[in-house]
């Protein structure tokens, strides 16, 4: 592994941040500044971030605290940071889009708005899909009510959408970064030895097929989004600071920080929240922007690189714990 002094990482900063106003706090790998994504994003140099990881606020009929725009007006919105999201992502950089599906108001009826925005970012804006991946939240409340727990004509919307996309066919990406532990059935297959032969699908196991450092993870994610014990809500609520309501959990943009980035990359969420991007980015000592228009946000999200909040074992049930170590700094490295 190299080996960085901190000058250079800070020097390395600078570099990316030069064209933006006073973040609201710095820490060792990266910063967050408050403020509209609409503002911000110009003032980020050509082709300077590898990876873009975000959930923008979601095409909701009902409004978040935070503000939605209207279903019918949230393709047009969202589309309109696409120049600027393709613009300062590096060749072989990626956008990652973490998007909720959402139902018409008053009917059981699903909004295609984040197919829309798929589609369009392809079709007009010149991304490729290299892959779409799920989130499967079993701790997803049922939800419309009306049409789950009371009509009982729909089921529960337990998954969310990951749009990854690229300015190139062939993004930067590795999954030996993100392999999974092996299933018992499986270290029982590796250790017996495995037959070549054709399977009934018509796919050939050839006699290459051989242990590896873990199982090659699939493209659903399945996490919980319940850290009630957690060190960030611990913290909001000896400050008495309200939460953020839409957090995802850390593990989620750790997942594609590792896959599809390199120690000292730049990751940029532009619609931040509480800065769990940045957490993921900082403990993977990848430096990090995060953009956010709601200055309570940003107060909470500073627990986030206290040390508490950097060592944080996690406790999830999660398919997407890589064979990566966390390096998290050695001390609370939080400077305002
Ligand atoms: C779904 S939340 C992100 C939550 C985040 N992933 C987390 O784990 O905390 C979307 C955020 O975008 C912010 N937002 C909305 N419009 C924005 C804009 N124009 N520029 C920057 N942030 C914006 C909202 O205040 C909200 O906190």
């Amino acid at each position: 592994m190299k080996k960085r002094s901190q000058p250079r990482v800070q020097e390395l900063a600078r570099e990316y941040s030069a064209g933006l106003p006073e973040p609201l706090f710095r820490t060792v790998m990266g910063a967050a500044w408050l403020g509209k994504a609409e503002d911000l994003l110009p003032r980020i140099p050509d082709e300077s971030v590898n990876l873009i990881f975000t959930s923008p606020p979601y095409a909701l009929h009902f409004k978040k605290e935070y503000g939605n725009a209207d279903q019918h007006r949230y393709v047009e919105w969202l589309l309109g940071y696409a120049r600027h999201l393709r613009r300062l992502l590096r060749e072989d950089g990626s956008l990652v889009i973490n998007i909720g599906g959402s139902w018409q108001p008053g009917n059981p009826v699903r909004s295609l708005c984040h197919f829309e925005i798929l589609l369009e970012l392809v079709r007009q804006h010149g991304f490729h899909l290299a892959q779409e991946f799920y989130w499967y939240n079993p701790a997803k409340l049922p939800a419309p009510a009306e049409w789950v727990t009371v009509r009982r004509i729909r089921v529960k919307d337990a998954v969310e959408c990951l749009w990854w996309m690229s300015k190139t066919p062939r993004p930067k990406a590795d999954n030996r970064r993100i392999l999974a532990p092996y299933s018992a059935d499986m270290k029982r297959l590796l250790k017996r030895g495995y037959r070549a032969k054709e399977r009934p699908s018509g796919h050939r196991i050839t006699h290459k097929f051989t242990e590896q450092e873990g199982s090659i993870p699939p493209n659903l994610l399945t996490l919980g989004n319940n850290d009630s014990n957690g060190y960030y809500l611990r913290r909001c609520s000896e400050a008495g600071l309200k939460p953020h309501p839409a957090r995802f959990p850390v593990q989620l943009p750790e997942h594609f920080i590792k896959f599809l980035t390199d120690d000292n990359d730049v990751v940029l969420d532009p619609f931040a929240g509480s800065c769990t991007t940045g957490q993921a980015a900082e403990r993977l000592r990848r430096r990090w922007l995060c953009f956010e228009t709601r200055s309570a946000y940003l107060e909470g999200a500073k627990f986030r690189f206290e040390t508490g909040g950097l060592h944080e074992p996690v406790t999830d049930n999660s398919q997407a714990n890589g064979t990566e170590r966390r390096r998290g700094p050695r001390q609370a490295e939080l400077r305002l």
